[in-house]
This record gives structure tokens, C-alpha cells and sequence, in this order.
């Protein structure tokens, strides 16, 4: 059994970014299942909404998030992230990060910045259109070789343990984690009180996602597996421009080449957005996605495509050049052709449930990144904001389990039990399950909901979830396992949210109840009983 001060589940922009703050206070274990780059972070394009122009002001930032989020944001968390924003773009400009810069008329140079759908200033900090990887570069380099982090590999942690799972009567708290450690396929207890789940989304649950196959919900599942609650899961945002090619898997065309004049056509030609929202093209990422997945409908086309042909092929290459390249490759020439697109699984607005310093319901428990529900995004989440919040809520998370920390009496922590466990003997069930959950989650629990679909969702993963547990108890954990009982257990969740609110609202869209309603103006907050 090792003991770490602090356990950081998740090696993206909020797990090493909490990793490096708290590593100036004591030993950090930063577990995670692949290499440490390999995360969701890495494919972030479009970049880091924060208010740093003399034409912009905090509060155009907090409306545009509040207008996004449909009435669900909490203010106060909105108004502390845009207002902690630019101290935090700070700290990583200091660890080596660089936005883009452009030449200014009278000389000079200032920050070069984009523009997404549902901001009413140009806000966003990047580098071209690989912005989440040179951050992730940046914090990489930062966490290589410090004394303090032992960065554990393709390692991915199993469940937390709990006072209240080990049996005891005080107040529940968690108190470690079991890990596999997928090249030897031992499992190990580290032990920790102040454990952070940095985890990111669950876009894997979905047929169609942007996000990388990483993307399983393993932070939600585990929290809820723990007693923790979690909130708002419903709201899975679809990002409307998802490249659609057999060979491109899970390639987005980022919101900023709307933000640089790119309009949204049907096969003719026709730009159509002008006929759903008044912002058009940049209208809110729900209103966009729902109108193609219309306009697909109406038409039985199986994509939509983005004109962006105006724009001078210099510009193209130079704003950007990983789509550019991208679609190059797979002989599709995007300053001359618009390109096919369709609707994708791209972000999970709710999660485990926390406080204004990233604490979730258990003790010693922390969340940050896109495995939380921070209050931030509410119904839907402006374009952007993620990255912000991941190092806002990193650096409060940090002060918070540093601040007066008082250690907890160590417990003698149970070594993980294997049990008559023998290997998976059959592969393609575990397979089978994966492709079901993922195929029922995009035609039940999609753009467009119905209780009568959500109703058969739920059915069928109740099922699902038993056989996926027999799973678990008769067979050795391999991470193909861990992540289908993950991925089963978010998709119930995000099936049960969206069973509850009986109202349309952000990207919960229902054609049972069109309408928002007065009576839902809250979280879905849901607790294991
Ligand atoms: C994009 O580049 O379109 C993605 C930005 C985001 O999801 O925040």
C-alpha cells in the first residue's frame, strides 16, 4: 500500500494543473490510464474563453454564459470564474504556454482573438487550432521529472474506498483508491485523504463523439459508486460540426471557423441557420445542433456541410492548420470545398456534484474539469468556458485542501481481493455491450428525446447494467471491463436526469415538453440510495 498527500485521478489540464499547486505542499500521485498526454484535453481546438481585451468586460463574459446556460448557471460561480480567468491564464503563461498573437495597425502586437458561437466578443485565447495541446505540452514538461509527482501510467483507478464502505460509523469520507495497473494487471491500494477526480466526460457512451476513445465517465461512476452526488447529466452537449468521412474518426471542425465567417449549408447549397436563430451560424451550440439534425431529417441527407470557401487559402493554413490538414488528407480541400459535417457527442455539462471549492458530497473527495457540475455551464455550456473552468476550479480546489488541512487517523485499508476471479473467456461480450450501450444512448437518448424513448433506454440498460456487473464478479478486471461498468452506469444516470425533467431546456430537448418550465428552474441532483 503506497500513501500520497494528495491522489489526482486524470492527467488533463485540471488534474496536472492541481497536481503542480499541490505538489509545493506535499507528495501528489497523478494516476492515469494511458500515457499522461493522452487525454481529452490534447484535442481541445477552439481554445480558453477569458476576458482580455479593452472591448470586453467580465460582465458581457457572465452574460453570454448566463444566456447559454437557459436559467440553470449559478451566477456566483459564473461571475468567479470569469473574474479569476485571467489570473489563471497567467500562471500557465508563466509555465511556458503561448496564445497566438497578431500584428496591431499602429504596430506592435496583441493577443489574437477568436470567436464561437453565443459570444458576443471576440474572447478566445489559442494557439491555432491545437490549443488543448500545447496547454497539455506545457503542463506535461511542467510534471516531468518533479520531485514530488509520480505520474502512474496506464494505471486506471477501479473505486474509491470510503469510511462508510469499510463499515465504519463516522462520518463518511474517502480514504483511498484501488488502481489497476493494466501491464502486470495487479491492483493496487493507494491510500489518500484528499483524492481529486479529474477524470473528464463521457462522449464514449455515445455512438458519435469528438471525444477520444480515453472518454468513458469513469469519475461520475465511481463518485456515484461512492455515494457521491451527481448532478444535471442530461445535458450532453452536441457539438454541431463533427467531420463526416468513413476514414476520420471523431475529427471536429472547430466552432472558430464559424467564428471566421464559415456558414452552415444543406446539399444545394443553401445556407439554412438564417431561418432558425437570428444569430445564425454563431447561434448557441443546442440551437445549432438540433438545426442540422433537422435540416438531416427534413432532407435525409446524412450530413450538412460548412462553407468556409471565402476565406484566402494563406488564412486557412495559417488560423487553421490541423483542420486544414486534416481534411487535406483525406482529399477534401477546404478552400474550395465546403466540408461534410454532422452533430457529435462532445461535452458533459453536468457531473459529480461540488461546492465553489470543488468539493463534492463525500469528504476528501474533489472534482474539477468536465467530470464536475460546477454550476458554470447550467443547461449549456458557452463555447470555450471548459478550459477556464478546469484551471479556475484546479486552483480552488488546490486552496481548499491545503488550507488547514488537518490529517485524518490512517485506517488500515483492505489490499484489493481478487476473489475465484479467471480471465474474460469470451472478448466479444464485453464488445457487444459496449456497441449496444453506445448505439441505444444515440438513437434513445440523443439530440431529440421522447419519454417513450428514454423509457426503452432505460430498460434496456437496466439489463445491461446486471450483466455487466456479473461481469465484474466473475471475471479479472481488465480496463475494457472497468469502462464498460462505467460507461453502463453514466448512461443510466444521464437516461434518469433526462427521465426527470419534464421540460425542454438547453440541450435537453424533448418533443413531449416543448416548453421551459417554471417548475424545473433547478438542478437535477441525484443521490444512490
Ligand atoms: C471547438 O473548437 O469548437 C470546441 C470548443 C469547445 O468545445 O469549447
Amino acid at each position: 500500500m503506497e500513501k500520497f498527500d494528495h491522489i489526482v485521478l486524470g492527467s488533463g489540464i485540471a488534474g496536472l494543473t492541481y497536481a503542480l499547486k499541490a505538489a509545493t505542499h506535499g507528495t501528489v500521485a497523478v494516476v492515469t490510464k494511458r500515457a499522461k498526454a493522452t487525454t481529452n484535453t490534447a484535442w481541445a481546438q477552439g481554445g480558453v474563453a477569458c476576458v482580455s481585451s479593452p472591448e470586453d468586460s467580465f460582465d458581457l463574459h457572465t452574460k453570454d454564459t448566463l444566456e447559454a446556460g437557459a436559467g440553470l448557471c449559478h451566477e456566483d460561480i459564473v461571475n468567479l470564474v470569469v473574474r479569476e480567468g485571467p489570473d489563471r491564464i497567467k500562471e500557465l503563461v508563466a509555465l511556458g504556454m503561448s496564445f497566438d498573437l497578431r500584428e496591431k495597425p499602429e504596430g506592435g502586437t496583441e493577443l489574437d482573438l477568436g470567436r464561437e458561437g453565443g459570444h458576443s466578443k471576440r474572447r478566445i485565447l489559442h494557439a491555432h487550432d491545437f490549443t488543448g495541446l500545447e496547454i497539455e505540452k506545457t503542463l506535461v514538461a511542467a510534471v516531468e521529472h518533479h520531485p514530488s509527482i509520480n505520474v502512474l501510467e496506464d494505471h486506471m483507478a477501479i473505486d474509491l474506498i470510503t469510511t462508510g464502505k469499510l463499515g465504519y460509523a463516522t462520518e463518511d469520507r474517502v480514504v483511498g483508491v484501488y488502481v489497476l495497473d493494466e501491464k502486470s494487471g495487479e491492483v493496487l491500494t493507494l491510500r489518500s485523504d484528499r483524492i481529486v477526480l479529474a477524470t473528464g466526460g463521457c462522449g464514449k457512451v455515445y455512438l458519435y463523439t469528438t471525444n477520444p476513445d480515453i472518454a468513458s465517465g469513469d469519475g461520475v461512476a465511481m463518485a456515484w459508486r461512492a455515494g457521491a452526488a451527481v448532478s444535471n447529466m442530461e445535458f450532453i452537449q452536441f457539438h454541431p460540426t463533427c467531420l463526416f468521412h468513413p476514414e476520420a474518426k471523431s475529427f471536429l471542425i472547430s466552432e472558430a471557423v464559424r467564428g471566421e465567417g464559415a456558414r452552415l449549408v444543406d446539399g444545394q447549397g443553401t445556407a439554412f441557420m438564417p431561418g432558425y436563430h437570428a444569430l445564425k451560424d454563431l447561434a448557441p451550440r443546442d440551437i445549432v445542433a438540433r438545426a442540422i439534425d433537422a435540416e438531416m431529417k427534413r432532407t435525409g441527407a446524412k450530413c450538412v456541410f460548412l462553407d468556409i470557401t471565402h476565406q484566402p487559402r494563406e488564412f486557412l493554413r495559417e488560423r487553421f492548420p490541423k483542420i486544414y490538414e486534416t481534411c487535406a488528407a483525406l482529399g477534401i480541400d477546404i478552400t474550395t470545398q465546403p466540408i461534410p459535417v454532422v452533430p457529435a457527442a462532445h461535452y458533459q455539462c453536468g457531473g459529480v456534484k461540488t461546492n465553489d471549492r470543488g468539493e463534492t458530497t463525500l469528504r476528501g473527495l474533489f472534482a474539477i474539469g468536465e467530470v464536475a457540475c460546477t454550476g458554470l455551464h447550467g443547461a449549456n455550456r458557452l463555447a470555450s468556458n471548459s478550459l477556464l473552468e478546469a484551471l479556475v476550479f484546479a486552483h480552488r480546489a488546490f486552496l481548499k485542501a491545503t488550507k488547514n488541512h488537518r490529517p485524518t487517523d490512517p485506517i488500515q485499508l483492505p489490499e484489493w481481493r481478487p476473489g475465484r476471479v479467471v480471465d474474460v473467456d469470451e472478448l466479444v461480450v464485453i464488445y457487444h455491450n459496449w456497441d449496444e450501450i453506445r448505439r441505444l444512448m444515440w438513437d434513445y437518448v440523443g439530440i431529440v428525446r421522447t419519454d417513450k424513448r428514454l423509457q426503452r433506454a432505460a430498460t434496456r440498460l437496466r439489463n445491461l447494467q446486471k450483466e455487466v456487473q456479473e461481469f465484474y464478479w466473475n471475471f479479472k478486471v481488465t480496463t475494457d471491463l472497468l469502462e464498460l461498468r462505467n460507461l453502463v452506469t453514466v448512461a443510466a444516470l444521464i437516461v434518469d436526469c433526462a427521465l426527470s425533467r419534464k421540460e425542454s431546456r438547453g440541450l435537453h430537448y424533448t418533443l413531449d415538453y416543448r416548453e421551459t418550465g417554471q417548475l424545473f428552474v433547478q438542478d437535477t441532483v441525484m443521490r444512490r440510495v
